[in-house]
This record gives C-alpha cells, sequence and structure tokens, in this order.
C-alpha cells in the first residue's frame, strides 16, 4: 500500500519530530494541534531545528524551504481526512486517545491506517474503539525523532500484514529502521530502559553517589551516549512517571514502581529539559545540577 499523504496528531516534542522526519523526506504532512498557540509553537520548533541544520551546513537552505513547504499545521482534525497514515501522538491517557481514534475512523476514508506513538498504552485498546482493527498499528519513535533511527513496529493480535508491512515500509522511507514489537507494555526499548532509570533515581535518593558522577560514570563506564539523569531531563520525567505507572499497573513489580523523588519532582513541575528544570537547570548558558534537597 503506498503512503502518499501523512497525518500526525499532536505536535509537541514527538509530534513536531515526527512531522519534520515526514516532511523532509518528501511526504505532504498535515499536522493538527489543539489550538492555534500549540500548534505555532511546535511548528515554530521545527523550523529552528531545520535553521540550525541550514546554519550549520548539515541541510541545504532549499532542502529546509522544501521541508517547511510540506508542513500544513491545522487545528482542523477533518483536514487529515484524505491522508493515507495517520499517527496519533497526543497525551498519554487511554480515554482521550480511544476517543480520538474513533473520531479518525468516521472521518477517514477505509484504506486509511492509523498509527499510534504510544509509549505506554495498549494499541490493541485503541484499535477495538475503531472499526478497522487490521489497518490499527504501533509505530514507536524515540527522543529526538530526527536523530534517534529506531522505530518500533507494534502488532497487536487483529493487525493486518499489509498494515505492518506498509507502517515498515513508511518507517524506513524516512530513514529509520523498524524493528517488530508485540502489543506489550514498554514494547522493547522501555521494558528495558524505563527500570535502569528508575534504578538510578532509586540510587540517587540512597547517596550512592552523586547525579553528576552517575551519570559520568555510565557515559564513560558503558560508552552510554549520556547519563540516566541526563536521559531523563530529555525523555520527560512526566513522560517517565507515566511509563512507569503503566508498567507497574501492568506487570505489579518493585522495579516498575516510581520512585518518590520522580513523583514529587512532577508535581514541582520539574519535567526535564522542556520545563527548563529537571535533575539539571537549563536557565544558564550550561546544564547545572539542580537543587532537589537532598
Ligand atoms: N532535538 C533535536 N536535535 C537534537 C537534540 C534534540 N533534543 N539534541 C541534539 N540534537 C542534534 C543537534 O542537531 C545537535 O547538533 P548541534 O548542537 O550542532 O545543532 C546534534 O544532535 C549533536 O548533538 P550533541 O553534540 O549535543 O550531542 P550528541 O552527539 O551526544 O547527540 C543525542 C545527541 C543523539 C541526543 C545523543 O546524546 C543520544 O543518542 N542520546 C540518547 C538518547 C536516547 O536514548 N533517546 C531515547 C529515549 S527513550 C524514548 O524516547 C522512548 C520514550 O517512549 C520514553
Amino acid at each position: 500500500m503506498a503512503i502518499k499523504k501523512v497525518g500526525v496528531v499532536g505536535c509537541g516534542l514527538m509530534g513536531a519530530g515526527i512531522a519534520q522526519v515526514a516532511a523532509e523526506a518528501g511526504y505532504p504532512v498535515a499536522v493538527r494541534e489543539v489550538s492555534q498557540a500549540l500548534l505555532d509553537k511546535g511548528l515554530g520548533s521545527i523550523r529552528k531545528v531545520l535553521d540550525r541544520n541550514v546554519e550549520k551546513g548539515r541541510m541545504a537552505a532549499e532542502a529546509r524551504d522544501r521541508a517547511l513547504g510540506n508542513l500544513k499545521g491545522t487545528t482542523n482534525l477533518d483536514d487529515l481526512k484524505d491522508c493515507d497514515l495517520i499517527i496519533e501522538v497526543i497525551v498519554e491517557l487511554i480515554e482521550e486517545k480511544k476517543k480520538l481514534f474513533a473520531a479518525l475512523d468516521a472521518l477517514c476514508p477505509p484504506h486509511t491506517i492509523l498509527a499510534s506513538n504510544t509509549s505506554s498504552c495498549t494499541v490493541i485498546e485503541m484499535a477495538a474503539a475503531t472499526k478497522r482493527m487490521d489497518r490499527v498499528v504501533g509505530m514507536h519513535f524515540f527522543n529526538p525523532v530526527p536523530m534517534m533511527k529506531l522505530v518500533e513496529i507494534v502488532r497487536t493480535i487483529q493487525t493486518g500484514e499489509a498494515t505492518v508491512q506498509a507502517a515498515w515500509d513508511f518507517a524506513k522511507s524516512v530513514g529509520k529502521e523498524p524493528v517488530a514489537a508485540k502489543d506489550t507494555t514498554g514494547f522493547i526499548v522501555n521494558l528495558l530502559l524505563v527500570p535502569y532509570l528508575l534504578d538510578a533515581i532509586r540510587a540517587l535518593e540512597r547517596g550512592v553517589a552523586s547525579m553528576t558522577d552517575m551519570d559520568k560514570a555510565m557515559k564513560l563506564g558503558c560508552g552510554y551516549p549520556m547519563g540516566p539523569f541526563t536521559l531523563l531531563d530529555l525523555v520527560g520525567l512526566d513522560t517517565t512517571l507515566n511509563v512507569a505507572e503503566v508498567m507497574f499497573q501492568e506487570f505489579r513489580e518493585a522495579r516498575h514502581a516510581p520512585p518518590t523523588l520522580l513523583r514529587r519532582m512532577v508535581l514541582a513541575g520539574m519535567y526535564g529539559r522542556k520545563s527548563g528544570r529537571g535533575f539539571y537547570d537549563y536557565s544558564g548558558p550550561e546544564p547545572k545540577p539542580a537543587n532537589l534537597g537532598l
């Protein structure tokens, strides 16, 4: 099945990245946000990344202009009705996702594939809100989307073979490497990554070492591109807490239970880079360890 036009619902951190890579690959992309302010913010962040790529000589100005020309922002879901593939990238709340999938199902022609970038929800639950369960698939991208090569293609117990193949081919066409995962909580990456990140927070709570030394240790000792606290700030503490909650509910294992410090930081609005403060403070020219009262 050929994907000619792409829809992206949600233009936050991940949605903007997905819209960007699709537009760069030459797809016309309709991006929907709930308000003009959020849409302007999301599209503005894409422009900033592309401008920086041009400034740094990583991209020609014409390629940037072409990519921006492929993007059409809207606050109206109806503008996505002629898309062949729609990727949902809204809040990680299953009830919201189910409502959206039902609305898209009613709006789109039968051939349209509905994909979810969820990192923690169960894809079949969204599929069951539609009358096209065979055309619903998970497509889980990684942050920052333009840099990370992986997409987990999540097949539910109802996803059709042609849908999986189309999602797989689309991921390749935007320069990503797909892997196949089942519709089990955490898929592949978060199943392995989240307990590691939570363990790092628990180690910090226990005073095992300083945050900066733990970050340094995992970078230099294991060759990770960034240590756990820098990565937590990149992923978002709110997102991590949400994924951990869902994994804990599913598996009932202590290693998925969110540590107290994580919960308190999220309550304080310390979400990481996106809010300017998480384990590190990003208000200055260089990130500095934030005061966590430990
Ligand atoms: N957004 C867009 N582009 C970014 C970026 C961001 N947040 N961060 C870095 N980049 C790009 C920029 O183009 C930058 O170049 P510039 O500064 O000259 O413009 C370029 O990357 C190189 O950046 P750096 O020199 O700062 O850093 P690195 O070489 O270390 O690369 C990295 C940055 C690719 C983010 C690397 O550190 C990395 O791979 N980190 C691990 C990220 C990771 O594990 N992501 C997965 C998270 S889990 C997830 O997403 C799942 C979810 O469900 C929770």
